[in-house]
């Protein structure tokens, strides 16, 4: 598969079968997380991957995984991100999904589904995970199998703006 194939593939799973994720299809994963590009290479990001019975459920009390047999929590150390001067946005944020984005699209290549989780609750996986105060929960990458078949991948001409709603050249 090439990049549009791999990203037209991927769909969000919400529905996962009891099949544990591979160990070399972890490290790829994570290997794909690895490499991402950050704000002034400062990689303000940590990864915690969450493979264990304890553990799955520990992140249950916070979100719901869809039953996935691995989540990755995907934490910004906002005191390590690099600060635009000219009004002090911080990419924290932005880096911490760049790391998501690849991960995900990796499990798409490796035929592993996913689903990018934002709605938990940061305060319990704070604690659950005993995250110092300086990391930042961003985003949950929930991965594993389905036995859901895939939508279309043709799909998006439906479940998408049009392209010309979505880009305009030089001006708004
Ligand atoms: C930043 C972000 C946060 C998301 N949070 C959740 C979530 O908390 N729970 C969930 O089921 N899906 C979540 N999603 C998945 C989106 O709902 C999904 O990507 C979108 O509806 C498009 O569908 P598709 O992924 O199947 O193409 C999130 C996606 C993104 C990019």
């Amino acid at each position: 598969m090439n990049f549009i194939e791999i990203a037209k593939k991927r769909y969000s799973v919400r529905s996962y079968n009891d099949k544990k994720v591979e160990e070399e299809k972890l490290h790829k994963i994570l290997e794909a997380a690895h490499v991402a590009p950050t704000a002034a290479n400062l990689q303000p990001v940590r990864l915690i991957a969450v493979q264990s019975g304890e553990g799955l459920g520990k992140i249950g009390k916070g979100a719901n995984i869809y039953g996935a047999p691995l989540a990755i929590i995907v934490c910004a150390d906002h005191s390590k991100a690099w600060v635009r001067p000219f009004d002090g946005k911080q990419t924290g944020d932005i880096d911490a999904s760049i790391l998501t984005d690849h991960m995900m699209l990796q499990a798409t290549e490796l035929g592993l589904g996913s689903v990018w989780i934002c709605y938990f609750k940061p305060d319990v996986i704070r604690r659950e995970f005993g995250l110092p105060d300086e990391l930042e929960p961003i985003n949950i990458l929930a991965v594993g199998y389905t036995d859901e078949e895939a939508p279309d991948p043709e799909r998006h001409s439906q479940t998408r703006i049009p392209v010309d709603e979505l880009v305009s050249y030089e001006m708004l």
